[in-house]
Parts: C-alpha cells; structure tokens; sequence
C-alpha cells in the first residue's frame, strides 16, 4: 500500500512526508525485466510481458493520482523487432489488449495518451487503434501519457536534422536561426518539458536510446527490481530520492 502523496490525487490525500517538496513534472520510465522476470518462474517471455503491461496500467494510474503531468513509458524500441518473431508477436497482440482496454480505463482519469515512435512500422489495425486511442484522449484534461512505440532516440533526433534542412533548403529558417529550442520541437514530445526523472528497473546500467536529447539533465534511478515486481512503493522510494538529489544544472 502506498503512502506517498506528494500532489493532489483524486481524494485529496495529503502526502505524509513533508520533506518532499518537488513533484518530478516528467517521468520516464524504461519498463525493463520481463523476459528475467518470467524466466525466473519458468514461464515463457510472453508470460513476462503480460505481466508486464498489467504493472503499466497500475504505474501508470499511479502516477496520474499522485498529480504527474508526464509520463512516459518505454514499450518497443526500434531495436525490439530483432526479437524472435514469436515474442514480437505475441507484443503486438498485448498492445492491442491493452491498448483497447485504456481507451475506456484511463477515460475516468482524463488521461490524454500519445505515442511517440514510428507507428507506420504498425499492422493496420493496431494503428487504427493508436490512431483511435490519441483521437478520442486528445481532449481530456489530465495526464500526459507517451507510450514509446517503435521508438529510438537516434531516429527522432534524425527525422529532426531532416525537418530542419528542409526548411533550411526551402528558405524557411536561416541556419542562424537553428537553436535548442527549435531541435526540442522537432521531437515528437514536441511541447512537453523535459523528464525530470527517469527510471529504470532490472538493474541495467544504461539509456538504451530513450530520450537521449530530452535526458541531458534527467536524474537517472536504476534499481534491481524487475519492472513487474515495480510496485508503487518503489516509485514513492523513488520520488523521496528525486528530492534529495542537488540538480544544478551545470551551475554551482
Ligand atoms: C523489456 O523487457 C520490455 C519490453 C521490450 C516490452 C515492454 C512492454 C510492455 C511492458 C507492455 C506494455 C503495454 C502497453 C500497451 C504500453 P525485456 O524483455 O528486455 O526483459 P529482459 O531484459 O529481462 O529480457
């Protein structure tokens, strides 16, 4: 059970611990350790994912009770299609699930869910899905949820360069005129203020091209929990730790 409310969640509870002042605007979270996760109980990836995806939607009301205003989960990189196709596969059929259940489930909690990522890689009818899910959210009034789909850095910062030359080339923008806010929206977070935190479970030490231009002053927390044993009171340890981090932002 969780304790921790550092927003306005939806009872108007207050969080208990007054030492935490600072609710992260933007988290990110790499939901790493599925296929560990299952493997440790003999079951198949597959199990793990499904596991998996049920912790998103948990984590995800969460953070949308606790007052986040953006998150954004890692769900299928541009590298995850080198998977067996079994597993690719039986990824696709879970997002369709799930993706299907947020359109009435995260209704009651205004959440507006977008995706970032190449979504034209897609089978037709998961992006009639996705092109659903954004449509019939975009209007909602609460928390901004991306699911990275089909998502790499690399890729995103390239289909900026290339955005950005073609104005150039067109004579729309001077190269004068190319500055970190004109890159920013080029993005597909386009708009939202960068992750103040990301996280990580599973233990793996690295950023696995998520975000790599928003995170240039994310707080990193990496903790070796698979991500469907992440409970909630893992990502409050989290917030309290968020807090006693000394952001300077290359200052002093
Ligand atoms: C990484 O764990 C996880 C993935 C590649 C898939 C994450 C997807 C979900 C949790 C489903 C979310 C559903 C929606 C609708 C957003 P891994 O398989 O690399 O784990 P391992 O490192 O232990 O093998």
């Amino acid at each position: 059970m969780s304790f921790l409310f550092l927003g306005r969640n939806k009872n108007n509870k207050k969080r208990k611990d007054s030492n935490l002042a600072v609710l992260p605007q933007h988290i990110g979270i790499i939901m790493d350790g599925n296929g560990r996760w299952a493997k440790k109980r003999g079951l198949p990836r597959s199990a793990g994912h499904t596991a998996g995806a049920k912790n998103f939607r948990t984590i995800t009301r969460y953070c949308s009770d606790i007052g986040i205003k953006y998150l954004t989960v890692y769900a299928f990189s541009t590298e995850n299609w080198k998977r067996p196709q079994e597993e690719v596969s039986a990824l696709m059929n879970l997002f369709k699930q799930y993706l299907e259940e947020a359109l009435s489930d995260f209704k009651d909690d205004s959440i507006v869910v977008r995706f970032i990522g190449d979504t034209t890689a897609f089978s037709p009818e998961l992006q009639e899905l996705i092109k659903r899910t954004q449509e019939e959210s975009a209007n909602r009034s609460g928390m901004v949820l991306n699911i990275a789909m089909n998502y790499g850095s690399r890729d995103e910062i390239i289909m900026a360069v290339k955005n950005i030359s073609q104005k150039v080339s067109s004579g729309e923008v001077s190269l004068e005129d190319i500055d970190e806010n004109m890159i920013s929206s080029s993005l597909y977070t386009a708009g939202q203020p960068d992750p103040d935190l990301v996280i990580r479970p599973s233990g793996e030490y690295r950023i696995s091209n998520f975000l790599l231009w928003q995170s240039a002053y994310t707080e990193y927390i990496i903790l070796d929990k698979l991500w469907p044993d992440f409970s909630t009171d893992d990502l409050d340890n989290a917030l309290v730790e968020f807090n006693n981090r000394n952001r300077r932002f290359g200052g002093v």
